[in-house]
């Protein structure tokens, strides 16, 4: 197969990626990126040099571009976006660019082009926040509360639309949170980690009794590896590590692991909007892919906090550049 995988310098394109070289090595790879702050040519150093792999740096908006690159590929697996519902609160026109404008971009070349089948990487957030019961399932309204989940949600509106309108073969996959190695710091696993080794405050906004429901990053690749071979067209897969957590035990997990106190646990002010619970059923793909998450949550931050450990220069860099103006723009008042 070859496939064009989008978003490939991100945290779950970069882990897809590499799972694809390790276990198909017959399969090439055309890695679109536009290394937004958020991508990070690091995070595919083992497998850059490798014959089936190949790195394009570009925009999935630029139809030139995509049109281009769609030519000669059996699938596309669309990672690439704006990902992160902090910053979308504080800018969503470059949300609304890339992650809705850019997917319907790619979604028109590879229709020119006779794709064989486009994946849609979407997330359960476009499902919207649960009360204390109850499970997103595919059939679920789509009620999304972020300007990134409306982004997302529009996005999968659109793939809908070219499966039903023009029976392009396409497939979304909504998971749930992932965690796991080469994660961006932002996010909240990685910035608590990275702040407890600098034994910094970690905040956690609210009264940190929001759930969501974990899955270890290897997990979802290989959630998607079983969509991309056996998925069915015009159909939507939820995927969900079934391990709900509260914030608030987690960070007490994470401090508790690496030896530090829960005193540097500090209560910041809620995020807007702030979605209650996220809690996925994932039956359907239990069920007619055979797929099932291996990872068990305990096991999966001893490990993720080990490579944080083991690879403090990728993190330091990020956190000592740019990356630092965001943090204290988003947590110096707060
Ligand atoms: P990430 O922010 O780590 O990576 C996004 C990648 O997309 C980066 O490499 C960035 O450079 C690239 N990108 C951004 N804009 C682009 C553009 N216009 N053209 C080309 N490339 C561009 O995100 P992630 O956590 O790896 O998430 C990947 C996908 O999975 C996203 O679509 C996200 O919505 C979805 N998702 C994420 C999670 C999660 O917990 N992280 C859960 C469910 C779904
Ligand atoms: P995040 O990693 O941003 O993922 P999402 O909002 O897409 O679920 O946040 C996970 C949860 O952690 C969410 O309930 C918000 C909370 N959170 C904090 O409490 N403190 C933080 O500094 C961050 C970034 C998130």
């Amino acid at each position: 197969m070859r496939l064009l995988i989008t978003g490939g310098c991100g945290f779950i394109g970069s882990t897809f990626i590499k799972h694809i070289i390790r276990k198909y090595n017959d399969y090439s790879i055309i890695n679109l990126d536009l290394v937004t702050y958020a991508g990070n040519l690091e995070n595919l150093d083992q497998i850059k040099n490798h014959p089936k792999y190949t790195f394009v740096k570009g925009d999935i908006a630029d139809e030139n571009l995509v049109k281009e690159i769609t030519r000669n590929v059996d699938a596309v697996i669309n990672f690439a976006a704006e990902s992160h519902v902090d910053r979308s609160i504080e800018g969503p026109s470059v949300f609304i660019r890339t992650n809705v404008l850019g997917t319907q971009v790619l979604l028109e070349s590879a229709k020119e082009n006779k794709v064989q089948r486009f994946i849609q990487i979407s997330t359960d957030e476009v499902y919207g926040s649960l009360g204390p019961e109850g499970y997103f399932r595919e059939n679920s309204p789509l009620l999304p509360n972020s300007p990134y989940s409306a982004s997302k949600a529009g996005a999968d509106l659109i793939v809908r639309s070219y499966f039903e309108t023009y029976k392009f073969p396409s497939v979304i996959t909504r998971c749930s949170n992932n965690y796991g190695s080469n994660q961006f710091p932002e996010k909240f696993i990685p910035l608590l980690i990275t702040n407890a080794f600098e034994d910094k405050e970690v905040p956690v906004y609210g009264d940190g009794l929001n759930v969501r429901d974990w899955i270890h990053v290897k997990d979802h690749c290989k959630a998607i590896d079983a969509v991309l071979h056996k998925g069915k067209v015009g159909e939507t897969y939820n995927i969900g590590g079934n391990c709900e957590k509260r914030n608030i035990d987690i960070a007490k997990l994470i401090l508790k692991k690496m030896g530090k106190d829960e005193s540097l646990i500090r209560f910041v002010k809620d995020r807007p909007g702030h979605d209650r619970r996220y809690a996925i059923d994932a039956s359907r793909i239990r069920k007619e892919l055979g797929w099932s998450p291996e990872y068990n949550f305990d096991q999966g931050i001893s490990e993720t906090i080990k490579w944080y450990d083991e690879n403090r220069s990728w993190w330091l860099k990020i956190k000592s550049g740019e990356y630092m103006k965001y943090y204290e723009r988003m947590y110096g008042n707060r």
